[in-house]
């Protein structure tokens, strides 16, 4: 009789103890750390006679030519270029039909030095009240130096829209650059969100800043001229020099990149939400104050009570500095704003947050770090269903190369890293589905390296959804 209740008390433990193992096991709290090495080419910028960065024939012929969102819902753009010569025309001519440009858009144009070096004319233009989901032409420039583009405004927001985003950080101007360009082109994704440090520029001295500067808005003009690049700044956007006598932070960056963050309430173009198709997209700045009561945390607080999951199901933030990460090369300079705005994220059940200034790529499992306060002792991130996924794209491929040492033992939050080059397309599906990519440059090919399905935050937290779908290889869902 003993005997048997004992059986039977260690048939129930082992059975606890396979429970218990396989919940983990299924959870998947085991992160890959890549063994991928990749042959890489050297970190260095292309030299500036190169064709990478031509300048468009013609006097005064316009360069650097990008848009961006230019207003809350995806109703306007922001059309910007560059003019060496003289000020010329800050018009924008435009249609829905090739050479038939009926309308005209007034922008402004301005200059600034840097150092020594003198800026050519920048120009901004804001062209409004588009029509949702139509391709326009545009036109800029004047006689044989006008040039040609076109772009295609996004459909009119609605909760149930496919639309493909792609997640680019840390570009630079090297080769390696080049190749994340190229692949992404392969991409057919059709907005890129932008984690910030764009040109590198900051490594040169005196004048070269500025020429790099130019260089890197002739070097992404192939993308940006076309689709909108939804801009936010890193470390390298600072330029903070006194040395050189220059001390407003984000000088050059602000000259040439705008942003529409007026239309959502913002006072600073360094932090900002638009809304496109079916994602709200909330930009952060992490090296402006964020701490309670500065207007960065004012104006989140706010946004986050905008956003409207039955219209936009999908949401997402952009900031520089991963909150999770788990390579040495920055290792927990995100804290600060965990800090800060982690509950926040935690509690309005964000999708996914991106991230760059880590060059390397990491993807991190959902989980959170929201009970620790200084005087008690949960201290540790834990699986947390309610909480982002982190992703790390800060891949890009500037001239300071690869972040190769990755802490070890991978931390539990840690679901994939590799340290190669690459970028990311995020293709929503649907209210509910949306599949996530990272595509290593591979030194020429396009590889899809890592790959998840992501279910909505607040379309899926159903737990019969979720049990439909099974982890497979490379694959895992949430
Ligand atoms: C802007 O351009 C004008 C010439 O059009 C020039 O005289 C002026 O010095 C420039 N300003 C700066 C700040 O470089
Ligand atoms: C900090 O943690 C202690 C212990 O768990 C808890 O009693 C207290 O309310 C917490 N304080 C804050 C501000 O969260
Ligand atoms: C949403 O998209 C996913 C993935 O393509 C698909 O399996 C699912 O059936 C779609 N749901 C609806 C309601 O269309
Ligand atoms: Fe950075």
């Amino acid at each position: 009789m003993l005997r048997m209740e004992r059986m039977l008390l260690l048939g129930t433990q082992f059975l606890f103890v396979s429970l218990l193992l396989s919940f983990y096991v299924h959870k998947g709290y085991a992160g890959i750390t890549s063994t991928f090495v990749r042959s890489q080419w050297p970190a260095t910028d292309i030299p500036l006679d190169n064709e990478a960065f031509a300048v468009p024939e013609g006097h005064n012929a316009p360069q650097q030519v990008r848009i961006t969102q230019g207003d809350y819902d995806g109703k306007a753009v922001i059309i910007s270029w560059v003019t060496p010569d003289e000020p010329g025309s800050s018009k924008v001519q435009y249609g829905t039909s090739e050479d038939k440009y009926e309308f005209t858009a007034e922008g402004t144009v301005a200059n600034y030095s840097f150092y020594k070096y003198k800026s050519g004319y920048i120009h901004h233009c804001l062209v409004d009240g588009l029509e949702y989901d139509k391709k326009y032409y545009y036109k800029i420039g004047s006689g044989d130096s006008s040039r040609k583009f076109w772009f295609q405004t996004p459909p009119k927001i609605n909760p149930d829209l496919s639309y493909k985003f792609g997640i680019i950080g840390d570009l630079g101007q090297t080769y390696n650059s080049l190749s994340t360009l190229e692949h992404y082109l392969q991409s057919g994704a059709q907005t890129v969100l932008f984690l910030g440090d764009l040109s590198y520029a900051d490594r040169y001295h005196r004048n070269d800043i500025g020429i790099r500067w130019d260089t890197w808005g002739r070097f992404v003009e192939r993308i940006a001229a076309y689709q909108p690049w939804i801009w936010s700044a890193g470390n390298h956007e600072i330029e903070y020099m006194p040395e050189l006598g220059e001390i407003v932070p984000f000088k050059n960056y602000l000259q040439r990149y705008v942003t529409p963050y007026a239309a959502c309430g913002s006072s600073n173009p360094l932090w900002y939400a638009i809304r496109r198709a079916s994602a709200h997209i909330i930009v952060l700045s992490s090296y402006s104050p964020f701490v309670k009561y500065t207007p960065q945390w004012r104006w989140l607080r706010e946004e986050l009570k905008r956003v409207d999951r039955e219209k936009t199901p999908w949401l997402i933030v952009l900031m520089h500095v991963p909150m999770y990460n788990s390579n040495e090369a920055h290792f927990m300079e995100g804290e600060s704003m965990r800090s800060v705005y982690e509950e926040w994220f935690v509690h309005h059940k964000v999708d996914v947050i991106f991230a760059g200034h880590v060059h390397a790529y990491e993807r991190s499992f959902r989980a959170s770090n929201i009970h620790y306060n200084v005087s008690s002792g949960e201290r540790y991130p834990v699986p947390d269903k309610a909480a982002p996924i982190y992703i790390t794209v800060g891949d890009g491929g500037n001239q300071e190369g690869l972040a190769g040492r990755f802490r070890d033992p991978q931390p539990e939050y840690s679901a994939f890293r590799e340290s190669s080059y690459g970028h990311s397309t995020l293709e929503i599906k649907n209210r509910t589905h949306a599949i996530y990519h990272w595509n290593r440059n591979d030194d020429g090919k396009k590889v899809p390296t890592d790959s998840v399905v992501l279910l909505n935050q607040y379309w899926s937290s159903n737990k019969r959804r979720r049990k439909l779908e099974k982890p497979t290889y490379g694959t895992a869902f949430y």
